[in-house]
């Protein structure tokens, strides 16, 4: 069982709005996925466990009882296990792990969210996220990706850092909850040599560490 990147489909939704919900203060205003599905300009992508193909069980044996078991929660049952961690709250599983969405304005590619369900975050699923999104931005003919981060978000900022976006201003009080600032962040231009062989490396430890990296479907 592994973590899969692919696109939004409308019954990943509920899932997607739940993570949502959970990331961002309560003030956030829900993104409308129904209607962005068909945004041309816009990719969403989610984290989920692969389908794997169903294996005859013995009549009346425990794994007959999780067929019974709706599809979400046998693949969150198997996210787990492939993590090899429990979730540390009581919370049920879950198949949707995470997702990202990336706005495509001129020669920029902007993510405008990026969450992993809290239950499941440290485990690599918001890095594969970020692969994904530049990959899609790279193949879109994006030159740059740039993002806003709550100046005192330093797990996201640590991730972006990681692939080399850098802070180059602050958006005031940017944040209606708390009126906290922004930190603008972007990469250097991201379809240059230099940049795919850093990105290269980067997936090549990614895929050493965590496993395989599939294509978005
Ligand atoms: C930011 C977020 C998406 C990261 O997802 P994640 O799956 O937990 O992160 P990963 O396990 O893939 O970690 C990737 C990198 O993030 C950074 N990171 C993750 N957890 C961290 C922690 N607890 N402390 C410091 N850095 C951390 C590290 O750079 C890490 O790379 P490393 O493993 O080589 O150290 C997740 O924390 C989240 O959903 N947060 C709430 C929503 C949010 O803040 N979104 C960003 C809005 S701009």
């Amino acid at each position: 069982m592994q973590i899969i990147l692919r696109r939004l489909r409308s019954e990943d939704i509920s899932q997607v709005i739940e993570i949502e919900k959970e990331a961002f203060s309560p003030l956030w205003v829900t993104t409308p996925f129904k209607r962005e599905l068909t945004n041309r300009y816009a990719s969403y992508l989610v984290a989920c466990g692969a389908a794997e193909p169903e294996e005859p069980t013995p009549e009346g044996s425990d794994s007959e009882q999780e067929e019974d078991l709706p599809t979400w929660r046998r693949w969150g049952s198997k996210i787990h296990g492939l993590l090899g961690k429990q979730t540390q709250s009581d919370a049920e599983p879950q198949d949707i792990a995470g997702y990202v969405s990336v706005w495509y304005q001129g020669d920029e590619a902007h993510i405008t969210e990026i969450a992993v369900r809290e239950s499941l975050r440290g485990n690599g699923i918001g890095e594969l996220l970020l692969i994904g999104s530049l990959r899609a931005a790279v193949e879109y003919g994006s030159k740059v990706m740039t993002l806003e981060v709550r100046v005192s978000n330093f797990i996201a900022q640590r991730l972006y850092e990681k692939y080399a976006f850098e802070s180059v201003g602050i958006r005031k009080g940017y944040y209606s909850d708390n009126r906290e600032d922004a930190a603008i962040m972007t990469t250097c231009p991201i379809d240059t040599e230099e940049y795919q062989r850093k990105f290269e490396g980067l997936q090549e430890s990614y895929r050493q560490r965590r496993g395989e990296i599939t294509p978005v479907v």
